[in-house]
């Protein structure tokens, strides 16, 4: 082994370790104040970082260190405000090993992936984070009435949301399989082309009628451009990407928006997709990919292998 190596497989072991003594004090958190005003770089941090960074993941689950192991590698006596957010902001524009501070977590879980952040947003992010003792009892149990007041806006609290999303994707995931199978035995994969949108589906379920419910389906790899996945949404595949590397689960993800409800849910590729979206003249024919490109000449959705992360089905729902 070579020296590099030997270090970062202890660092990796403290890592895994260290995780067993962390405190996460979990107090029951008191009745929330309804005009409660909640900082905004929590606000940014809960919904831009904690996909990954969840001060909750238990140990085995994580996709990535908890900020508050961010903060600590990132702060000492002699770190000033500036620095702390100049580092902060400009590793999150363009992670890369050469700037990190946690090789340690790099070997874990993989290198941070690159996403658009807006600056501005990640400025206040790091000043919050700056400012904020994460890993405090007091800042756990800001958190926790955060979390609650979010909790606490729903109005139909019986409804399952992440099961009745995932009813709708699997609708949806079942109808697409179906029209596309008998579209290639009828007409071969490079005709079967048209029928691989979700526009046409009719969702059937009766609950997904109440609850007002739509689906799409995004990329990060886009073959319909209008499929492109937003940075939010780039968050989340990222995070299925991450947990599928390292043998987690990849438990479906939710939020809350504007009095909707948002529940994500992993696409993964399987043999039958890679006739679209494998690899050139492997299992994607010179043919189809010419058909491809005439009607997707933009199309980026190819050279998957089997059992990759494809994308998201995105259920909107009414509160
Ligand atoms: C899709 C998952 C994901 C999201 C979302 C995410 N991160 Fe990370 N982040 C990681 C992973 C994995 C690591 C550990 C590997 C590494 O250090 O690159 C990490 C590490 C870091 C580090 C330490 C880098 C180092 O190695 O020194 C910082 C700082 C950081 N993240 C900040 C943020 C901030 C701020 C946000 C929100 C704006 C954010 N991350 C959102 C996955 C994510
Ligand atoms: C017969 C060819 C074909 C097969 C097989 C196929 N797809 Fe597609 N796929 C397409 C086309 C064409 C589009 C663009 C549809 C549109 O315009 O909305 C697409 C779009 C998608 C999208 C939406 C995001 C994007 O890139 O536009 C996802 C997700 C997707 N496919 C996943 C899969 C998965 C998973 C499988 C296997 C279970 C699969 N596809 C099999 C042709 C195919």
């Amino acid at each position: 082994m070579k020296k590099n190596s030997i270090i970062f497989a202890i660092l990796g072991f403290i890592v895994l370790t260290s995780c067993k003594n962390e405190s996460t004090s979990k107090q029951s958190a008191d009745e929330k104040k309804p005009t409660e005003k909640w900082d905004e770089g929590l606000v940014l941090m809960a919904n831009s970082c904690f996909v990954c960074h969840n001060p909750d993941t238990e140990c085995g689950e994580r996709v990535a260190p908890p900020m508050f192991k961010v903060r600590e590698h990132y702060l000492d006596d002699e770190t000033s405000k500036e620095e702390f957010i100049d580092e902060i902001v400009s590793f999150v524009q363009d992670p890369s090993e050469e700037m990190s501070y946690m090789p340690g977590a790099v070997n874990n879980f993989g290198l941070m992936p690159k996403m658009n952040f807006n600056k501005e947003d990640l400025q206040k992010i790091a000043l919050y984070l700056y400012d904020n003792d994460v890993s405090s009892d007091e800042w756990y149990e800001k958190w926790e009435n955060y979390q609650t007041a979010q909790k606490s806006n729903d109005t139909k609290k019986s409804v399952n949301y992440i099961e009745e999303g995932r009813k709708v994707a699997n609708q949806t995931k079942g109808v697409l399989g179906k029209n596309l199978l008998s579209a290639i035995q009828k007409n071969g994969v490079e005709n079967a082309i048209d029928f691989c949108s979700t526009k046409a589906i009719f969702l059937t379920d009766s609950m997904s009628k109440v609850l007002n419910t739509k689906v799409k389906r995004v990329s990060d790899k886009p073959r319909n451009v209008n499929n492109k996945a937003s940075v939010e949404e780039s968050t989340y595949i990222n995070a299925f990407k991450i947990a599928k590397k390292n043998g987690g689960e990849l438990s479906p993800k939710m939020q809350e928006k504007n009095g909707k409800v948002l529940a994500y849910y992993p696409i993964e590729t399987n043999k039958m997709c890679l006739q679209c979206h494998g690899k050139t003249n492997k299992e994607l024919n010179a043919k189809t990919l010419e058909k491809i490109k005439m009607i997707y000449p933009n199309d980026l959705a190819v050279g998957y292998g089997e059992n990759e992360i494809r994308g998201l089905f995105v259920v909107e729902m009414q509160k």
